[in-house]
């Protein structure tokens, strides 16, 4: 299926970016604030519980990542940080299919005669490079399973502010998406968000805990604005745009 990642006609790319492009406006976005909220209290909760207790944190912030953009996305968590296990193989999956694909992808002709022969497909099948479960497939079950719980409950049309639900609410000439073109554009926020959040996740924690006087630095602007009342449980967009130190100084710091 020709995706906005896939498709190199800009024609087709724009038909296919203007029924969500508003979703990913400033405004909307930040409604979706509550649905990360609500895995951050689950991690720092987690965090506290495992307190002195050796850690895998670069996994740790994947899980993180993967349930915020599930949350997002359909309201649904993958449940990574609720079970602390990559959930079905879905990560591991991810990071060999990527790994296939990026070598596969610089000879792409090359796919269909590796996936088409029978004897070499039944011995790259053997290899534990392949034995991972297909997160494409666990992904796409899992977004229908979505798309079907929703429709099974229609009087929440419109209310949600998750991307399920918004697309549900869109028409186009009286028409509802198609169950295809949904399933495009929900599995396309699983794939190109959950990655690409975990790893700067990652990054900034991996420049900035060796560098101290920036995490010192950046650890009394949060907690002075703390103690002047300025920081909600979970801190918001709009709050942490009110640190400077955090906005500017860190960004450029940290890579030094
Ligand atoms: C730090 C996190 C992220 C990084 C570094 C990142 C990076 C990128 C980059 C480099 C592109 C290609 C832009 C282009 O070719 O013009 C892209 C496109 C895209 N990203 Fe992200 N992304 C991130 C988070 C997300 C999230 C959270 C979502 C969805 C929930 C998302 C959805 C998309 C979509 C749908 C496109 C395609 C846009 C288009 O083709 O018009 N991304 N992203």
């Amino acid at each position: 299926m020709p995706s906005m990642f896939t498709v190199r006609d800009p024609v087709v790319h724009r038909a296919l970016r203007r029924p969500v492009a508003q979703k990913f406006s400033m405004s909307s976005i930040k409604s979706l604030e509550p649905f990360a909220d609500e895995c951050t209290k689950i991690f720092v909760d987690a965090m506290k519980d495992l307190e002195g207790q050796q850690i895998d944190l670069g996994a740790w912030l994947q899980w993180y990542a993967f349930d915020v953009i599930g949350a997002i996305t359909f309201q649904r968590r993958f449940g990574f940080m609720e079970k602390r296990e990559d959930v079905q193989d879905m990560i591991g999956g991810l990071e060999s299919g990527l790994q296939y694909a990026g070598i596969v992808s610089q000879v792409p002709s090359l796919h269909g005669w590796l996936m088409g022969n029978f004897w070499v497909s039944k011995f790259l099948a053997a290899q534990p490079f392949f034995k991972v479960a297909d997160p494409l497939r666990t992904m796409v079950q899992i977004t229908q399973e979505c798309i079907d719980d929703y429709d099974r409950q229609p009087q929440k049309l419109g209310v949600r502010p998750d991307f399920l639900a918004w697309l549900r609410s869109k028409e186009t000439k009286g028409k509802p998406m198609s169950n295809r073109d949904m399933m495009n554009h929900l599995s396309n926020n699983l794939l190109a968000g959950s990655d690409t959040t975990a790893i700067s996740l990652r990054a900034i924690i991996y420049y900035l805990v060796p560098n101290r006087s920036v995490y010192k630095k950046l650890q009394k602007e949060v907690e002075d604005a703390d103690k002047n009342g300025k920081l909600s449980p979970y801190i918001t967009y709009a709050e942490c745009l009110e640190l400077p130190y955090l906005q500017v100084a860190l960004l450029m710091k940290v890579r030094t």
